[in-house]
């Protein structure tokens, strides 16, 4: 069942983390495998005169939220909720806050939330839109809102509580599973969860990954992140021991900064044949001194295509591997290259391994997607069937010239 955390992050404000721990999702987003499950982080600040939330948890939690929210406050005693973003994954309990609420508090959000809430829930009495950068004075405290479009919906806006230095940063600095801490005081429990980070950002803002970047540019450019002392997300920890790694860490799989060596092979086989060129590559690999990161799709497994795209940021290249069935891509590779384009599109360069019985269709069809992207085409080598010395000389020189692309 899903665990709550009511934690009080500050004294003066009082500043408060309710988190629920959602172990019962599969698919996020309906899509993506997530065994590991996800947090919902909401924030409550009780300051002079004022009671201020940030966000709320998704709709199927909606009673424990306000169940939770009751052990600190009277929702009739809100008097502003900030709406950073309006994926119901943070603002599906707002409607029961509001009806327990009395619907006194003022609603604060950028232009486009405002026309989302209203999309979304009927909600339109009472909502103030901010712009970008305007500062809003609530109870003792400062509350600066800095829209980030695109991080993760054109809605987004993170807060700043200028006193306090801290920033509100909902989908920003998030991940998924469910950490077994609230923060990122213990290293093994940070370690742990920054692949989880990389697989979030992939799969639900990977499509806009450029922006990451630019906004986290933005943010540090207004310089708040330099002497920041938390930086709380609307999922996963919360980063308080080194608020400034969370940031960079975004930045860098945002920008798809590899590490050295790590080359992943995405591969189907149906019968073993694509095996055979691919076992090849791989052998080539490690004589050279790489370590492949090996998913295949065969009759006794599927890796979920979520683990794939969070394996693509940090990865120096690619080798994909596909039979030609019914003409076209192997359905798993197909999906799997989809999403890749959609979500993981990085100049990384990228050796494609067709394998085929009568007729090579594989191979190419790849080649092309792959040439329209952004990721570096090395070379196509068709095979068919079982590789023959010959298909192995070219496979052995497609990693070699992968391995030039590196500047190796
Ligand atoms: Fe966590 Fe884009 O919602």
């Amino acid at each position: 069942m899903p665990k709550v955390w009511v934690e009080k992050l500050l004294d003066e404000p009082e500043l408060y983390l309710l988190r629920i721990d959602d172990d019962q999702i599969k698919y996020f987003e309906a899509t993506w495998d997530i065994p590991e499950g996800i947090t919902y982080n909401a924030y409550l600040m009780k300051t002079e005169g004022a009671v201020v939330l940030f966000d709320a948890w998704k709709k199927d939690y909606a009673y424990q939220f306000l169940e939770t929210l009751s052990r600190i406050v009277d929702p009739k005693e809100i008097t502003h909720i900030i709406v950073h973003h309006t994926e119901p994954d943070h603002s599906g309990a707002l409607p029961k806050v509001l009806e327990a609420n009395g619907y006194n508090a003022k609603i604060i959000g950028t232009a486009f939330a405002k026309r989302l809430l209203e999309a979304f829930y009927g909600i339109k009495e009472n909502v103030h839109a901010v712009e970008d950068g305007e500062e809003l004075k609530i109870g003792s405290r400062t509350l600066r809102f800095i829209s980030v479009p695109w991080l993760h919906w054109p809605d987004t806006m993170i807060t700043y509580l200028v006193e306090d230095k801290v920033i509100l940063s909902c989908d920003a600095g998030g991940g998924y599973s469910i950490p077994e801490a609230i923060d990122d005081t213990n290293e093994e429990v940070v370690e742990r969860y920054l692949p989880y980070v990389t697989k979030y950002i992939v799969t639900v803002i990977g499509h806009y990954h450029k922006y990451i970047v630019q906004n986290i540019e933005k943010i540090k450019n207004l310089g708040i992140v330099d002497d920041v002392r938390m930086i709380l997300p609307g999922h996963g920890l919360i980063w308080r021991k080194n608020p400034q790694k969370i940031f960079e860490y975004y930045a860098n799989v945002g920008s798809g900064i590899p590490k050295k060596g790590k080359i992943l092979v995405i591969y189907d086989s149906m019968y073993g044949f694509v095996e055979r060129s691919v076992r090849i590559a791989i052998d080539e690999l490690q004589k050279l001194g790489f370590e492949p990161v090996v998913y295949k799709f065969t009759d006794k497994e599927a890796p979920a295509v979520s683990d794939i795209l969070g394996e693509v940021p940090d990865s120096e290249a690619l080798i994909i591997g596909a039979s030609t069935y019914e003409a076209n891509v192997h359905p798993r590779i197909r999906y799997t290259l989809y999403e890749l384009l959609d979500k993981a599109n990085y100049e990384k360069p990228v050796l494609i391994l067709g394998t085929f019985g009568w007729a090579g269709v594989a191979g190419r069809e790849i080649e092309t997607l792959i040439k329209r992207s952004r990721f570096d085409h090395v070379d196509t080598v068709e095979v068919r069937g079982r590789p023959t010395d010959e298909d192995e000389a070219k496979i052995r020189e497609g990693i070699r010239e992968l391995v030039k692309r590196l500047g190796r």
